[in-house]
């Protein structure tokens, strides 16, 4: 549960444990849930034919053996591709299937076209309870919570933007800042504003330990197994 996480510190594993297997993929997730982190983060577009699949860049060029934009793909061309051990590019909703009742999970939108498709695969589900829909767009946000006013949303951001005063307005539970943005008067800050604070992409163990001392609900990291003593 989303609701869970306010009473302890967290860890989340980025795009999966993402430092030992194939980022975003069902293995690395799979990863995650043996290593024990609490969340796991995943990043979703949409091919050419509308499926909402689990990808973070705009190609498939670092990822994957293929090359070209993602939403020039059909998901058949897409599953032909390796993503890395043998592993395909997941639908999101096979990642979900996944985490039902295992793990919570952090959904990136990265595009406009993936608000609707992903909100209609929690829904499906009836996953809300353990899903919190993240972006840098507050757009994407805002549209999450006009489907549904009770789904946990966070903003993402990597500027000195308006980031909490923004987040909190829209009715978002969290922020996610780059963590160099994630000072101790910062995380004060939101926490005022009753925002959990959960910095971003976090490998060191000292980094993290100091983060969760300014008080930090969480961290996101690519090595979960390293920062469970925190928790
Ligand atoms: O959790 C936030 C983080 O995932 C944002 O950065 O580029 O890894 O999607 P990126
Ligand atoms: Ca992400």
């Amino acid at each position: 549960m989303i609701d869970d996480l306010r009473s302890r510190f967290f860890v989340v594993a980025h795009r999966g444990a993402s430092a030992y297997e194939p980022e975003n993929t069902l293995r690395s997730i799979r990863r995650a849930i043996e290593i024990g982190a609490d969340v796991v983060e995943i990043d979703v577009r949409v091919t050419r034919d509308g499926y909402p699949i689990v990808i973070h860049d705009e190609t498939v060029d670092r990822t994957t053996d293929g090359s070209g934009l993602v939403n020039e793909f059909s998901l058949d061309g897409l599953r032909k591709l390796d993503a890395g051990e043998g592993e395909r590019i997941p639908l999101l909703g096979e990642v979900l299937d996944l985490v039902a009742d295992k793990i919570n999970i952090f959904i990136e939108i990265k595009v406009d076209e993936a608000v609707l498709p992903s909100l209609k695969e929690v829904d499906v589900r009836d996953l809300w309870s353990s899903v919190m829909f993240t972006s840098f767009n507050i757009e994407h946000l805002r549209r999450v919570l006009e489907f549904n006013p009770e789904a946990n949303v966070g903003l993402v951001y990597i500027r000195p933007v308006d980031g909490i005063v923004g987040a909190k307005k829209l009715g978002a539970i969290a922020v996610l800042p780059f963590y160099r943005l994630a000072t101790r008067k910062a995380i004060a800050f939101a926490k005022r504003l009753k925002l959990m604070v959960i910095p971003w992409t976090i490998d060191d163990l000292n980094v993290a330990r100091k983060l969760k001392v300014d008080g930090a609900n969480g961290i996101v990291t690519n090595k979960p197994d390293i920062m469970l003593e925190l928790k």
